[in-house]
């Protein structure tokens, strides 16, 4: 796990700028204590100002004719109810809340406040706006003949405490006849870190036995419904257009042919200040132990800056890195950047181009032990969908002297070192937690 804290969160902890920096430090102590007593007196003022208000409209009250006074309980709490209770209108002035108007139009919202002719007061519940997305994309991908699978961001509590729906249409450009079929869910985060979104990974296989078999090209359309979940009362459909395939594009012999590397590395979104020159290291280092069938997905959640491009732009111009911005997930506030989402986008957007995808964070180093190469290991484990590594701190001795007691006791320097042959039963899984 990649756990270096971001930097702009130190920078928000920084104190205010001294209001005046001119006074010796006892004289500020006093002058901000004044302030406050100022402030309070306000405060004071206000409220007796209130009283006197209040007070005067007791009196008033009494030399007001019966027939005015004569307010039921009831039509009393309505009084109440509607002029408080009432969300205030954005536009309008204090007018609406002057005694004559408040008289005359006592329900002129009746939608918020309604007696009942049984004497109850029927209240009501008035929704604005919305709190999170339904669903935000940012791949959709064909898995084979006649399946896709759509990755992106959910709101969480939708998930965590509603039951939302997906179906999925092919409409092929060439035939009116749209087919439908039901979409499965799949919630990486299976330990409850994520945020105000989750990752949701979407599976729509179709029964048919290849989608776009003529080759004339056609959409796929995600409907995302919230079934009842944020407001029982509406089922709420999203209809989102995920994926279209240009006629003569689709190649089925992708699915079935080698595929181009050996070794396909997807990163984690990088973010924080990165030291470019550990992040050399490690990616010569890797670039070595994976050999020259081998890529690497960098994503940039904004911790590549100038320098770090700088040792990554002769990778990228070997063919070795693709460097992918993902900046803009930040808006989207989820596990470590939106952690779960970019993994599987990549595992679903380059698993045809690998032999084996490798998930760890830069600073991970992949250990092979002595007399072993990545090949003799994974050949060793080729009866397998999946393996984990074990995981170990690297020791602090062979860091830099200038780093000791920074980077080696904070970091979390770890070097995946031996694949742990005991994890065999239950991993014929495809999709990543
Ligand atoms: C009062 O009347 C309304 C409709 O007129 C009804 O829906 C509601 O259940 C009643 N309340 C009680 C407590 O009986
Ligand atoms: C969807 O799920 C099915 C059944 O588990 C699987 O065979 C298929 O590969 C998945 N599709 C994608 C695109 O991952
Ligand atoms: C898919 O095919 C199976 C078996 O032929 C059938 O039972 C099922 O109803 C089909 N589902 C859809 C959505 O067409
Ligand atoms: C909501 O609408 C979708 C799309 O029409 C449907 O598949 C789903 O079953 C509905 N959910 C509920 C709870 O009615
Ligand atoms: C690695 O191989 C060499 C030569 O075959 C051998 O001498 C050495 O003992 C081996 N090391 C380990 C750790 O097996």
């Amino acid at each position: 796990m990649y756990t270096k804290k971001k930097q702009h969160n130190t920078k928000q902890n920084k104190t205010f700028p001294d209001p005046e920096p001119h006074l010796p430090p006892l004289m500020k102590r006093e002058s901000k204590f004044e302030r406050k007593h100022v402030h309070n007196a306000t405060e004071l003022k206000l409220l007796l100002a209130t009283l006197l208000l209040l007070c005067s409209v007791a009196t008033l009250l009494q030399f007001i004719p019966l027939r005015f006074t004569n307010i039921s309980p009831s039509n009393l709490h309505l009084c109440i109810s509607s002029v408080s209770q009432q969300p205030p209108p954005p536009f309008t002035s204090h007018s609406t809340l002057s005694p004559s108007s408040s008289s005359n139009t006592p329900l002129s919202t009746p939608s918020s406040t309604q007696l009942l002719p049984n004497g109850t007061i029927k209240r009501a519940f008035i929704p604005y706006g919305s709190a999170a997305y339904n669903f935000i994309t940012m791949g959709a991908y064909r898995g084979g003949t006649n399946t896709f699978a759509i990755v992106g961001l959910s709101s969480k509590p939708l998930h965590v405490y509603g039951k939302p729906t997906y179906e999925c249409e092919w409409i092929p450009f060439s035939s009116p006849k749209p087919i439908i079929t039901m979409g499965y869910k799949i919630i990486p985060d299976i330990w409850g870190y994520d945020h105000v979104y989750t990752a949701v990974v979407v599976n729509c296989t179709f029964n048919h036995t290849i989608i776009n078999g003529d080759n004339n090209g056609g959409k796929l359309v995600l409907y995302a419904s919230t079934s009842g979940a944020g407001d029982t009362n509406f089922n709420l459909t999203d209809r989102i257009e995920v994926l279209q395939e240009a006629p003569n594009t689709l190649d089925v012999s992708l699915f079935v042919s080698e595929p181009k590397y050996d070794y396909f590395y997807c990163g984690s979104p990088l973010y924080g200040d990165l030291s470019p020159q550990r992040v050399r290291e490690w990616i010569t280092y890797h670039v070595w132990l994976f050999g020259p069938r081998s890529h690497f997905v960098i994503y940039d959640a904004g911790g590549v800056h100038e320098e770090v491009l700088e040792v990554l732009k002769p990778w990228m111009e070997l063919g070795f890195v693709t460097l992918q911005d993902i900046r803009d997930q930040e808006r989207f506030d989820g596990y470590l950047h939106n952690q779960f989402m970019v993994v599987n986008d990549c595992l679903h957007r380059y698993k045809f181009m690998a032999k084996w995808m490798f998930f760890f964070d830069v600073d991970e180093y992949i250990y092979v032990p002595p007399n072993n190469t990545i090949k003799t290991v994974v050949d060793s484990l080729s009866k397998y969908d999946q393996f984990i590594f074990n995981m170990m701190p690297m020791n602090n001795k062979i860091c830099l002297y200038e780093d000791y007691g920074k980077t080696c006791r904070k970091q979390t320097y770890v070097i995946s070192y031996k694949i742990r042959e005991s994890i065999q039963s239950g991993l014929k899984k495809t999709h990543v937690d």
